[in-house]
């Protein structure tokens, strides 16, 4: 058996052990094995991801539709390309038949596209974008994710929509949506895009906003909860809204505020996005307002089918690519009447 590097936290799914990839008999094609790394298996959302991949992976297996085992191994980058580039040289070693890639910093794929290449193994990249020029550079080559500029307008929308109808989100009561941004890594196609469409979405909606101020928390609720102290000894109770670029980071500004012992009626109104476990949670104990979900089950499912499909050689034509290398799954506003369907 190859050397495996199974992440902590996050299950490794061993349906079958093979010693190399897509075992066969008489031409029959009867496993196969799937590598998967992620940027950093301490990420939320992209852990309960992977949970689901794993989860339906089992699910499926051995199914008429897919009829073969398979083997994933998954791997943790820790946050270092260099990290991940020499996990990939493992899983291509090791004989996967296709590796998924989140990748740890999307301008640089170069290398494991190299290396996939070399050995004719096609790569799955998901969750961070990498610039289609990246994407064209081979034919092999596949992303799975969600089109950010959607999540951004959604949460924009449910801001409009809280500040124009429930009058006490204007807490100076001046008519202006005074607000702070948490901010993802600097980076990220989810952050850039997500912030600037949902503040033009606000405006569009006629709402007017006077923006107090940013931080950047990486995706991270300890990171957030200390900016949020910070920008709260600065701001205090004129912030009227918080919009998060993810659940953690709404759930960081949540924990500062009772850090810092604010009654409850003078919280700003908090949105996040991904409608991870925790941020549901705290979206239905009213902690927050409003998230715009974040298909992870989908994602995940259309990439296990899309990895199955291309290590058994089956046609991708029911998958519905987006310029035959794209899926792209639609988020979900979550707010007010929604949040019955979380139950
Ligand atoms: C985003 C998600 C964030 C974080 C990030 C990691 O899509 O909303 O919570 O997981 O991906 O790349």
């Amino acid at each position: 058996m190859g050397v495996k590097k199974i992440i902590a936290g996050v299950i490794s799914c061993l349906l079958a052990v093979e010693t190399v990839g897509c075992g066969s008999t008489g031409g029959q094609i009867t496993s196969i094995r799937i590598g998967v790394s992620v940027y950093d298996q301490y990420d939320t959302f992209v852990s309960e991801l992977i949970e689901h991949f794993n989860e339906y992976a089992s699910e499926v297996s051995g199914t008429a539709d897919y009829n073969v085992s398979v083997n994933i191994d998954v791997y943790n980058a820790a946050g270092s390309q260099t990290t991940q580039n020499s996990q990939v040289k493992a899983m291509l070693q090791d004989g996967c038949d296709i590796v998924c890639i989140n990748l740890v910093d999307r301008t640089e794929p170069v290398t494991i596209i190299d290396m996939a290449e070399k050995k004719n193994v096609p790569v799955i990249f998901f969750n961070r974008e990498l610039v289609e020029q990246d994407l064209e550079r081979w034919d092999k080559l596949y992303y799975v994710g969600a089109k950010a500029f959607e999540s951004g307008i959604m949460q924009g929308e449910i801001a409009a929509d809280i500040f124009q109808t429930e009058t006490s989100a204007d807490k100076n009561g001046d008519g202006i949506f005074q607000y702070m941004v948490l901010e993802g890594e600097a980076d990220h196609q989810d952050a850039i895009v997500r912030t600037e469409y949902a503040v033009n979405t606000i405006i569009e909606h006629g709402v007017q906003v006077e923006k107090l101020g940013y931080a950047i928390a990486n995706w991270n609720r300890a990171q957030a909860q200390t900016k949020m102290a910070q920008i709260l000894t600065q701001y205090g109770e004129q912030i009227e809204l918080i919009l998060a670029n993810n659940d953690d980071m709404a759930l960081g500004a949540v924990d500062a505020l009772k850090a810092a012992e604010i009654d409850r009626e003078q919280w700003p109104i908090i949105l996040g996005i991904d409608g991870t476990d925790v941020g549901l949670a705290a979206l239905k104990s009213g902690e927050i307002q409003g998230t715009v979900y974040n298909n992870k089950e989908g994602q995940a499912e259309k990439m296990f089918d899309l990895a199955f499909c291309l290590a058994t050689g089956k046609s991708l034509e029911g998958l519905e690519l987006e310029n035959g290398k794209y899926i792209r799954e639609p988020y979900t506003k979550m707010e007010g009447s929604n949040i019955a369907k979380t139950e």
